[in-house]
C-alpha cells in the first residue's frame, strides 16, 4: 500500500517547497526577441496584427535594441519590409538594405548584443514566396545561390548569427560554405530545421506583408503531421553545417521539440511564433485568462520539452517577471 506513505502533496505545501523540487527554471539568457525593420526615418509604427510590436526604421531600431539589451535578453532576431519587391527579391541583400542597415547600427550601439538575422526572400519577391520560381514552382538550387548571397551580406554587416527560414533543400550547405570562403569563420547559422507550413504564421505575415500572392509554402515547408522527417531535417542541417537547430512553432510541435533534445546534441531553439503569441494576446483581453501567468506556462513548457533557446514576442514582458 503505497498511500498514506507516498503523499504526492506534501512537496505542494507551501511556495518554498514548490520552488525547492520545481525542476525547470526559464531564464532570460535564453530568450531571443524578435523586431521587425523598415525602410524609412524615425519609424515607431503600431503593428495591428501584433499586440505591443512595432515597426522601426533602422535609426529608432537602435533605441529599441537598447532597451532589450538593458532588459538582460542576450539577443535579437531582425526582419525587414523593404521599400519595394522585385522578381529575385534583390534587396534582401542589399548593402544597405534595411536589415543590413540595422545590424550595423545595433553592432555599433549595443556591440553586446547578439544580432541573429532571418534569412529568406518571401517579404522581399513580388511572388511573396520564399524562393525563385520557374513555371509557378520553387526553383530550389537557384534559390540556394540568393539566400547565400543574403547571408553574406549580413555577416558583412556584422551579424553574429544568420537564420534561413526558407526550407530550401541544402541552403545551410551554400550559406555555410560561402561564409567560410569569404572568412566569416565565426558567423553562426541557426537553422530553421524542422519548419512546418503552419497556420500560426498569419500575424506575422501581415506584419512582414509577406503572405504568399498565390498558392501556400506547403510544397517547401513540413507536413504539419509529420515527425520523422523532422529528425531527417534537423540531421541533415547538422551535416551541411548549422550550429543551433530551430523547431518551428513551439506549442503544436513540443513533441518534436522533445524528440530532437534526446536525439541532437547540439542547442535546440523552438519558435513561439506570432499565432501562439496572439492567441493568448487575444483571449487575455477577452478576460479569460491571466496573461502573466498563461505566458510563462506557455514559455515554461517549450523549456521543458527540451528548448535550449526559445524566441518569443513575449521575450521583453518576460525578462521583466524572470528578473523581479
Ligand atoms: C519567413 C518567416 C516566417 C516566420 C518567420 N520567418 C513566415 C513564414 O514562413 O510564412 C513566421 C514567424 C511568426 O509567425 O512569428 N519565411
Amino acid at each position: 500500500m503505497s498511500f498514506p506513505n507516498n503523499r504526492m502533496q506534501r512537496l505542494r505545501t507551501s511556495e518554498s517547497m514548490r520552488r525547492f523540487v520545481r525542476q525547470t527554471a526559464l531564464s532570460v539568457d535564453n530568450l531571443v526577441y524578435p523586431l521587425f525593420v523598415k525602410d524609412g526615418k524615425g519609424l515607431k509604427e503600431p503593428i495591428e496584427s501584433m499586440t505591443d510590436c512595432f515597426h522601426f526604421s533602422p535609426d529608432t531600431i537602435v533605441r529599441e535594441a537598447e532597451q532589450v539589451a538593458k532588459a538582460g535578453i542576450p539577443a535579437v532576431i531582425l526582419f525587414g519590409l523593404p521599400k519595394k519587391k522585385d522578381e529575385i527579391g534583390s534587396l534582401a541583400w542589399a548593402e544597405n538594405g534595411v536589415v543590413q542597415q540595422a545590424i550595423r547600427e545595433i553592432k555599433k550601439a549595443v556591440p553586446q548584443l547578439l544580432v541573429i538575422t532571418d534569412v529568406c526572400l518571401c517579404a522581399y519577391t513580388r511572388s511573396g514566396h520564399c524562393g525563385m520560381l520557374k513555371d509557378n514552382k520553387i526553383d530550389n538550387d537557384s534559390t540556394c545561390e540568393l539566400l547565400a548571397k543574403v547571408a553574406l551580406s549580413h555577416a558583412y554587416a556584422g551579424a553574429d548569427i544568420v537564420a534561413p527560414s526558407d526550407m530550401m533543400d541544402g541552403r545551410v550547405g551554400y550559406i555555410r560554405q560561402c561564409l567560410e570562403k569569404n572568412g566569416f569563420h565565426d558567423t553562426a547559422i541557426m537553422a530553421y530545421s524542422a519548419k512546418y507550413a503552419s497556420a500560426f504564421y498569419g500575424p506575422f505575415r501581415d506584419a512582414a506583408d509577406s503572405a504568399p500572392a498565390f498558392g501556400d509554402r506547403k510544397s517547401y515547408q513540413m507536413d504539419t503531421a509529420n515527425s520523422d522527417q523532422a529528425m531527417q531535417e534537423i540531421a541533415l542541417d547538422i551535416e551541411e553545417g548549422t550550429d543551433i537547430v530551430m523547431i518551428k512553432p513551439a506549442l503544436c510541435f513540443l513533441d518534436i521539440i522533445y524528440r530532437a533534445k534526446q536525439r541532437f546534441d547540439c542547442p535546440i531553439a523552438a519558435y513561439n511564433v506570432s499565432g501562439e503569441y496572439m492567441m493568448l494576446n487575444v483571449a487575455a483581453q477577452a478576460g479569460l485568462l491571466d496573461k502573466k501567468s498563461a505566458m510563462l506556462e506557455m514559455l515554461c513548457s517549450i523549456k521543458r520539452a527540451g528548448a535550449d533557446i526559445i524566441i518569443t514576442y513575449f521575450a521583453r514582458e518576460a525578462a521583466k517577471l524572470l528578473k523581479s
